[in-house]
C-alpha cells in the first residue's frame, strides 16, 4: 500500500464517542471522514422499509445496491436526507443484527475502501483497523464504561427532545456490545497494534487532542503512507 492515502482508524463500542472524535480529528487534519456504521444503518433502514427480515442474500443485495451520497451532515439516500432516521436506537439494533452476516460485510468492503482518497481518511467503526484498513497509519480503539456511554447517549437523545430511559439504554448497549464482540466475522476487538484510549474520565476535547497528536506523530514518521 505504499503511496496510498493515509488512514486513521478509530474503532470502538456503541456510544463511545468515536463519531464525534473521528469527525473532529478529520477536520483538524483536513482529511475525509467515513462513518462506517452509517452504511450498516442504511442497510437496516432500506430493508426495514421494504418489509424484509434478516435473509442474508437479500440484505447483501441491498448493501451492494445502496444509492447513497454523504454531503456534510446529510446522508442522501436516492436524494432523500435520512441522517435523522438512521440515528434511532431501532436502526442501531437492526444494524447490529445485520452486521453479523458475512455476505453483507463483504458487500460493503470495497465501498468503504473507496473513501480512501487524498489527502487521507479518518474512518470510524468496529473493524476499520482489523479488516477494512489493516495498513492504517494509526489505529485507535476508543472505549468507555457502559454506564458512561449510556449516560452520553441519554443526554444526546434528551438534547434532541427524544424521550429515553437510562436503564434500558444501558441494557441495549451492553447487549449490542455482546453481539458485536462475539460474532464470527469481524468481531469488535482492538487490532493488536491499536492504541487503546478509555474516555470514561476524559472530556471529549482532550480525547480529540490526544488522537490528533498521535496521528501527526505517525504521519510525520511515515510520510509515504
Ligand atoms: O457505529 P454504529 O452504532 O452506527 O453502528 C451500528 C452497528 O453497525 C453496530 O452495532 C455494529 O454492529 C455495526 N457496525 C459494524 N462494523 C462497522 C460499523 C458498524 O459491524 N465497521
Amino acid at each position: 500500500m505504499k503511496n496510498a492515502s493515509p488512514v486513521i482508524a478509530i474503532d470502538g463500542p456503541s456510544a463511545s464517542g468515536k463519531g464525534t472524535v473521528a469527525s473532529r480529528v478529520a477536520e483538524a487534519l483536513g482529511f475525509h471522514y467515513l462513518e462506517s456504521g452509517a452504511l450498516y444503518r442504511l442497510v437496516a433502514l432500506v430493508s426495514s422499509r421494504a418489509g424484509m427480515g434478516l435473509e442474508e442474500n437479500e440484505l447483501a443485495k441491498v448493501a451492494s445496491g445502496l444509492d447513497v451520497t454523504f454531503t456534510g451532515d446529510q446522508v442522501l439516500l436516492a436524494g432523500e436526507d435520512v441522517a435523522e432516521a438512521l440515528r434511532s436506537e431501532a436502526m442501531g439494533n437492526r444494524a447490529s443484527d445485520i452486521a453479523s452476516l458475512p455476505d453483507v460485510r463483504s458487500a460493503l468492503l470495497e465501498r468503504q475502501r473507496g473513501f480512501r482518497q487524498p489527502p487521507g481518511l479518518v474512518a470510524d467503526g468496529r473493524d476499520m483497523g482489523t479488516v477494512v484498513f489493516p495498513d492504517a497509519a494509526l489505529k485507535v480503539f476508543l472505549t468507555a464504561s457502559v454506564g458512561v456511554r449510556a449516560e452520553r447517549r441519554y443526554k444526546q437523545l434528551n438534547d434532541k427532545g427524544i424521550r429515553a430511559n437510562l436503564a434500558s439504554l444501558s441494557r441495549d448497549l451492553a447487549a449490542r456490545d455482546e453481539r458485536d464482540a462475539n460474532r464470527a466475522v469481524a468481531p469488535l476487538a482492538p487490532a493488536p497494534d491499536a492504541l487503546v484510549l478509555d474516555s470514561s474520565d476524559q472530556p471529549v476535547n482532550q480525547v480529540i487532542a490526544q488522537v490528533v497528536h498521535w496521528a501527526r506523530e505517525k504521519l510525520e514518521s511515515k510520510p509515504d503512507r
